[in-house]
């Protein structure tokens, strides 16, 4: 610092940095604007300054000292004893307590203005090429009343009067922005660093966070983002919430049911209820029975083969007589039969939860009551 130091002297010359007030800068954002410096040719910060923006407090400068000189840094002619200062007297800025139409309009709003704000809302105004907040409107918005004259600081004026006197050799300062200037135009300083996520460009100059109401178009869009799937995700829970109190039930069809009259059958295999109710229906003569569809091995549901007059079950190759008796395959038993009843209105009736078997080893219940009916 002290062979940059060595080089220029910082008079006047905000650089990069952001405008009073600003916040404590830490060193490498102080290192990056020395480094900015160097490169455009401008004066270095001085050692006395720099301190001053690591704590937060004005540089030398801004606080109408003379500018600091850098140790070993050869003082700019630029100095009062080159040109001796008049002091100047505060000059009144023209003011008018009037609003303008627009800060008349926010005024109206009721709400409560920050210089944040304000800045974020001339960065609107001027992107939308709108008229700029006056130093009238922003005053009265922070609650400051009418601007005051504005006073020249001393050291300023010497500056001002140094000028003239040295041309070559000191450089012009570049005006300094007040913080109504800020907040007016919005672009009174260049970013230092990377602007935060959700400050407005002026209120990063001004060295402080928009907070304000109004946002840029894209913070807008981010806050109806995200206040959209905030929304989606609390409606798709409040259904989830509500479908729990509905009966969770399987439509099945019933158990029993009627197939119609045991004359409508000959003798034989009858597969026309095999897809809705999963049974054949079987005439011998004197007999009539409904065979449960469902082989005995794992399941499966055979197929009735009636060139083979025989069923046969494609997983794992079971083979059943057209009475559903195994005689091939892994299958253990016959398949199970259905019980079957007369109707009061002579129709079969079926009941497939009731179903009769004839186990491996044991006395078959085909001939059980329920079994097959006589015809
Ligand atoms: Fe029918 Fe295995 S399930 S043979």
């Amino acid at each position: 610092m002290a062979d940059d130091g060595a080089k220029a002297v910082a008079g006047g010359e905000l650089g990069r940095l952001p405008a009073w007030p600003r916040k404590p800068l830490n060193n490498s954002v102080i290192a990056a604007e020395q480094a900015h410096r160097k490169r455009s040719g401008l004066p270095l910060i001085s050692d006395e300054d720099v301190e001053a923006l690591k704590v937060g407090q004005q540089m030398s400068w801004e606080r109408g000292d003379a500018p600091a000189a850098a140790p070993g840094a050869p003082v700019a002619a630029a100095t009062p004893s080159a040109a001796p200062p008049a002091p100047a007297p505060a000059a009144p800025v023209a003011s008018s307590a009037t609003l303008s139409p627009a800060g008349a309009e926010l005024m109206k709003g009721g709400f409560k203005w920050s210089k944040s704000s304000i800045a974020a809302e001339q960065a609107r105004r001027k992107r939308n090429n709108l008229p700029a907040l006056t130093d009238t409107d922003v005053a009265l918005l922070l609650g400051e009343g009418p601007p005051a004259a504005a006073p020249i600081a001393p050291a300023a004026a010497a500056q001002a009067a140094a000028r003239p006197a040295a041309p070559a050799a000191a450089r012009p300062a570049a005006p300094m922005p007040t913080v109504s200037q800020v907040a007016r135009t919005g672009t009174a300083t260049k970013y230092v660093g990377t602007p935060a996520v959700g400050t407005s460009k002026a209120a990063a100059a001004g060295g402080v966070a928009s907070t304000g109401m109004i946002g840029t178009e894209a913070d807008i869009n981010r806050r109806r983002l995200v206040w959209t799937g905030v929304v989606a995700f609390l409606a798709t829970w409040l259904l989830a919430f509500f479908r729990f109190f509905l009966p969770r039930t399987l439509f099945e069809p019933s158990t029993v049911f009627k197939i119609g009259y045991a004359s409508d059958f000959g003798l034989g295999v009858d597969t026309k209820f095999q897809q809705k109710f999963r049974i054949w229906v079987d005439r011998v003569p004197g007999r009539l029975f409904v065979i449960y569809a469902k082989c005995t091995h794992l399941g499966c549901t055979p197929d009735w083969k009636p060139s083979e007059n025989k069923f046969k079950c494609p997983c794992h190759g079971s083979g059943y007589d057209s009475e559903g008796i195994n005689f091939e395959g892994p299958a253990p038993r016959p398949m199970d039969r259905a019980h079957v009843e007369l109707a009061p209105d002579g129709q079969v009736l079926v009941d497939v939860s009731r179903l009769y078997q004839w186990p491996k080893g044991q006395a078959s219940h085909f001939d059980d009551q329920g079994a097959f009916l006589s015809v």
